[in-house]
């Protein structure tokens, strides 16, 4: 058991806060930096119901630089997590500033503040989206990086930032974590995904259907090149992604220098496949039409993981039917959501 500090900012969130139950699982102690943009202190009251641990919470935004000085001056944190961003791609088309302003100023904000007060040691949550196109499946690490939005553009801006400080300065330790699509919810249905507006995402869209806020999901094209005609992803279980987290924590406490790593199962599933499980799981229709494809999407993203069985001895181990059947049972517990 250990008694490290760990900063964790954006922890309010869907991952983050999955990631604090882990965490505090461990042993870990933790202080979470969240400014609520888009998520509820409730998420944080759920985690402390779960574990029987108390959360720090301070209410703040990453862009505050004094705040952020002041806080790593005042505790000497083993490790950040840095979750804090936004992450709507179709919004980032229509404000690109907002998100280069949040997600890489914010970035860099706590970078500094992290620097100033020798803290070297950080998990930076990317995304897969970093690749772009898919020249070649399944995407590893050394893929090319070319993002097709502004959303991804900041992570990869990032990513970037964090590689120039490392060649600059040996002493950081950092793990790049491009996760590919994450879904399902805490076992206990008490924290889960809980979108603000309409679901962006397939499984919140599905599970709203499902849970009768919304009549039915648009499929966003049948006509790629996959065996049924729907896109297909590569969907991780969040608990498996925030166990991932303090797998990769424990690894940078024993090296030094940047490990860049893909999180995801491995398999890719189809838009069909995972509404027909959906069903299953829930016993509730998912009705669907079929419209158009969403700008941007591409037909297949699946991960390759080995890298990350390697470094940190982790691999996903939720199947499809318990993604299912735990986003099933978040959202039958909370129909709309924290509130
Ligand atoms: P989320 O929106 O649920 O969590 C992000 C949290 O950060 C929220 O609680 C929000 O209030 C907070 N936040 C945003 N800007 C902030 C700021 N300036 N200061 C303080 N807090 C701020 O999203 P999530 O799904 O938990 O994603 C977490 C991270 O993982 C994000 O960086 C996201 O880009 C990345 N990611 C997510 C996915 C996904 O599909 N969910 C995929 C790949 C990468
Ligand atoms: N889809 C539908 N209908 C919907 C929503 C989605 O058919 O209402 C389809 C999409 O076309 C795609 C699949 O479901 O084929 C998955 O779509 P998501 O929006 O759930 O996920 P994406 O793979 O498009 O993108 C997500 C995040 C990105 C992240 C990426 C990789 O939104 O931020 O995974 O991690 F970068």
């Amino acid at each position: 058991m250990t008694d490290t500090s760990v900063l964790v900012t954006g922890g309010a969130g869907y991952i983050g806060s999955h990631t604090c139950v882990e965490l505090l699982n461990a042993g870990y102690r933790v202080t979470v930096i969240d400014n609520l943009s888009n998520s509820s202190k409730r998420s944080l009251e759920r985690v402390e119901q779960i574990t029987g641990k108390a959360v720090e919470f301070i209410e703040a935004d990453i862009l505050d630089a004094e705040l952020l000085v002041g806080l790593m001056k005042k505790n000497a944190f083993g490790g950040v997590i840095h979750f804090a961003g936004l992450k709507a791609v179709g919004e980032s088309a229509q404000h690109p500033l907002k998100y280069y302003d949040n997600n890489v100023t914010g970035s860099l904000r706590l970078l500094q503040a992290m620097q100033e007060t020798g803290h070297k040691r950080l998990i930076f949550s990317s995304s897969a989206t970093v690749y772009g196109l898919p020249k070649a499946l399944p995407l590893t690490e050394d893929h090319q990086t070319n993002p097709i939005n502004p959303y991804g553009r900041t992570k990869l801006v990032v990513e970037d930032m964090l590689r120039d400080l490392m060649a600059s300065d040996p002493a950081w330790s950092v793990a790049i974590l491009r996760y590919f699509n994450p879904v399902g919810a805490h076992k206990s249905g008490l924290i889960g995904e809980d979108p603000n507006d309409t679901p962006n995402n397939l499984m919140p869209y599905v599970s709203q259907v499902a849970v009768g806020r919304r009549e039915k999901l648009t499929v966003h094209g049948d006509d790629f090149e996959t065996p049924d005609g729907t896109g297909v992803r590569d969907y991780i279980h969040v608990v498996d992604l925030a166990r991932g987290h303090v797998r990769a924590l424990e690894a940078l406490f024993k090296r030094t220098g940047c490990l860049t790593l893909n999180l995801g199962t491995g398999r890719g599933y189809s838009v069909m496949e995972m509404r027909e499980a959906f069903e299953k799981a829930s016993g509730r229709d998912v009705p669907f039409v079929v419209g158009p494809r969403r700008a941007g999407d591409v037909a297949t993203s699946y991960a390759d993981c080995t890298r990350s069985a390697e470094e940190l001895n982790w691999r996903a181990q939720h199947t499809i039917e318990e993604m299912c059947a735990d986003t099933w049972r978040w959202q039958s517990m909370n129909k709309t959501g924290f509130d």
